[in-house]
């Protein structure tokens, strides 16, 4: 199928930097397409990122995500590859795994299995490496399955933690190995 598009799926819930640069990185693609955006926030900075880069974008409800169908109805409406998780807190439910088998992926701010779970998101990562007194932070590209920040790893890319390091210094630090590596990661996944 070497013609083939592959159409990608967004999850995202926050601010939506890791997708910008993916929907950046593959706007001019023949063969990738960001095709859709779901996002769990009403007023998440994603959103608006859909709406300026004109990709359908679905504002989930809880009850058909984690009690219906969770989506896969539309994700097969829109021909999706592949499901990518950039700053989505929700757990994945079971039926929407079963429905794309190796098929999600997730980006996580730390060298898993270190630092992930539920509760581990955002500022509260980096506080407990930092805590933790690391020499080393990093991220995570990894493969989705039931449990929080478990599936198996892709990709890692390590940074310093230097002396001084506070959750927002070190998070920008980490921030940029995600915005530099994701998308590149989703490229030679999907060639
Ligand atoms: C990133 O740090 C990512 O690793 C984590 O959530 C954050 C999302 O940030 N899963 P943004 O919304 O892409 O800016």
């Amino acid at each position: 199928m070497k013609d083939k598009i592959t159409h990608i799926a967004i999850f995202a819930s926050g601010a939506g930097s890791n997708a910008l640069k993916i929907i950046e990185a593959f706007a001019q693609s023949p063969r990738i397409r960001i095709s859709l955006i779901l996002c769990n926030k009403a007023g998440a900075g994603i959103l608006q990122i859909a709406e300026d880069k004109q990709i359908p974008a679905i504002l989930i409800d809880k009850e058909q995500f984690f009690r219906g169908n969770a989506y896969t109805d539309e994700l097969r409406a829109h021909s999706i590859d592949l499901l990518v998780l950039a700053g989505f807190l929700w757990k994945i439910p079971p039926a929407l795994i079963r429905a794309f088998p190796g098929k999600i992926i997730n980006i996580h701010p730390a060298l898993l299995p270190k630092y992930g779970g539920k509760g581990m998101y955002g500022r509260h990562v980096h506080q407990a490496v930092i805590d933790h007194q690391e020499k080393e932070s990093g991220i995570t590209i990894h493969y989705v399955d039931e449990l929080y920040d478990h599936g198996s790893t892709i990709f890692q890319a390590h940074c310093p933690v230097l002396p001084g390091d506070t959750p927002e210094t070190l998070a920008k630090r980490v921030q940029q190995l995600e915005h530099s590596h994701y998308p590149r990661v989703i490229r030679e996944l999907v060639s």
